[in-house]
């Protein structure tokens, strides 16, 4: 048995630190400019030019079976959709709002179809709710909303009643909870209490530049966050909720870093549940202009950054304003699909390596839960031999795990092995080593 303890919290995170893997989806009215999901904030594009993409959003292409089998496919285990980014615009046919994908030339609820299609295949179903709306007209102007370098920004902001906003954001988050059948992660995004907790990337930066002292910030009392919570308790007590509503809850998710360490649940000495979550490419929604794709390597490796310290992954998906994926998504499904059909076993059920095992120099490990199996992943591919420090006296039996075969060991030294590995890498994005434990 694994010797890692994990901290106990409300939600359920039993089949989640088992399954490793899911897909993220960024889907919504920012799929059209295709220039990033955040553009009507970053262009700060007015309310009735933003609405072209309102009138014209018509994914024809969408086949939400089709996604789901994608993800299966590439052997992800969950996923989560945005259900309402912050541009506002909601993919679920909501009562408190006309902004939402029923009332587009689509004229579908987009949520639905999802929940279905991706619980049919065996997956399990999360929604993501952004707390931040810049199409509510009472949702504060501040440094991120798209008015904020008006002239008359300050003058707008006036009668702006946030306590309407936070009505608003109780009564949907009911909805997509109740209306929907069992969702098993809710996914919040994101407070912003203070200028020193505004993380470092170019978003951030850019927001800042624009911030001035009358503007206001957001933490778990802007969302009224607890409550929210108790709400979402009761209606599903297994759900499992992340950390962006500025509550510590179930699961923590840092995004686009490789993560070092094990991170422990604040204000404890227990470890915390985690999942980062990347994209493919430089951004979330759909864009098309963006050629800087994680080659395949780095996205197995990112895959076992995560797992090799104890976390998940969730690997963002943004498809096309006609609805589907591009040819850039499909190939990199792909890349994992391979990978996971024959080295998923080293992925599932498995956590950081327990703390006797060290990883020789250019490789990750996993373990099984059950610690009988341990995984050498080899990033830098070495040269015919893999040294490895104590492990001679655990080894029971060890192949590659793509194809089965015996790797044959010699002692060198004290406890130490040589494994001969093939002197060509094989034909698999990593390699891993599959070591039988005594
Ligand atoms: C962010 C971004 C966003 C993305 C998300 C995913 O904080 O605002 O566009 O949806 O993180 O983690």
């Amino acid at each position: 048995m694994s010797s890692y303890k994990l901290k106990k919290t409300d939600g359920d995170t039993s089949w989640f630190v088992n399954d490793r893997f899911g897909m993220f989806i960024h889907f919504g009215l920012y799929s059209m400019p295709a220039r990033h999901e955040w553009i009507k904030s970053l262009e700060e594009i007015p309310e009735e030019k933003y609405e072209k993409y309102f009138k014209y959003f018509n994914p024809d292409l969408f086949d939400a079976k089709e996604w789901a089998k994608k993800a299966k496919e590439a052997g992800m285990k969950y996923a989560v959709l945005t259900a309402k980014h912050h541009e506002g615009f909601c993919l679920f046919d909501s009562k408190y709002t006309d902004y939402k994908s029923t009332n587009t030339p689509f004229g579908r609820d987009i949520v639905k179809e999802y929940v279905e299609a991706f619980r049919a295949e065996g997956l399990k179903v999360g929604l993501y709710y952004s707390l931040i709306d810049w199409h509510h007209p009472d949702y504060q102007i501040d440094l991120f909303h798209p008015r904020r370098a008006d002239e008359d920004a300050f003058e707008q902001n006036q009668g702006r009643d946030m306590a309407k906003y936070r009505e608003y954001l109780h009564n949907q988050v009911r909805e997509i909870l109740t209306n929907y059948g069992k969702i098993d992660i809710l996914w919040f995004d994101f407070s912003y209490p203070s200028k020193e907790k505004i993380s470092d990337n170019w978003v951030n930066r850019l927001a800042l530049s624009r911030y001035k002292e009358w503007m206001g910030w957001t933490d778990k009392n802007t969302w009224d966050a607890e409550n929210l919570i108790k709400m979402i308790r009761e209606i599903n007590p297994d759900i499992i909720i992340n950390n962006r509503a500025n509550i510590d809850q179930d699961i923590f998710t840092p995004e686009q870093t490789l993560t070092t360490e094990w991170m422990k649940y604040p204000g404890t000495d227990e470890l915390a549940v985690w999942e980062s979550c990347h994209t493919f490419s430089g951004s979330w929604g759909y864009f098309r202009d963006e050629m800087s794709w994680k080659t395949p390597e780095m996205m197995i490796r990112t895959l076992l950054d995560s797992v090799s310290r104890g976390g998940n992954l969730i690997m963002n998906v943004g498809p096309t304003s006609r609805g589907n994926f591009d040819y850039r998504a499909n190939d990199a499904l792909d890349v994992f699909g391979e990978w996971m059909k024959v080295n998923g076993r080293s992925i599932y059920g498995c956590t950081k390596a327990e703390p006797e095992f060290t990883a020789p120099n250019g490789c990750l490990l996993t373990q099984s839960e059950d610690g009988k199996r341990l995984y050498v992943h080899m990033i830098d591919y070495p040269y015919s031999e893999l040294i490895m420090e104590n492990i001679a006296d655990k080894l029971d039996y060890a192949q590659l795990l793509h194809d089965g075969s015996e790797i044959i060991t010699h002692q060198r030294g004290n406890n130490r092995l040589a494994f001969d590995v093939p002197g060509i890498k094989p034909k698999t994005t990593i390699c891993t080593l599959e070591l039988f434990l005594k």
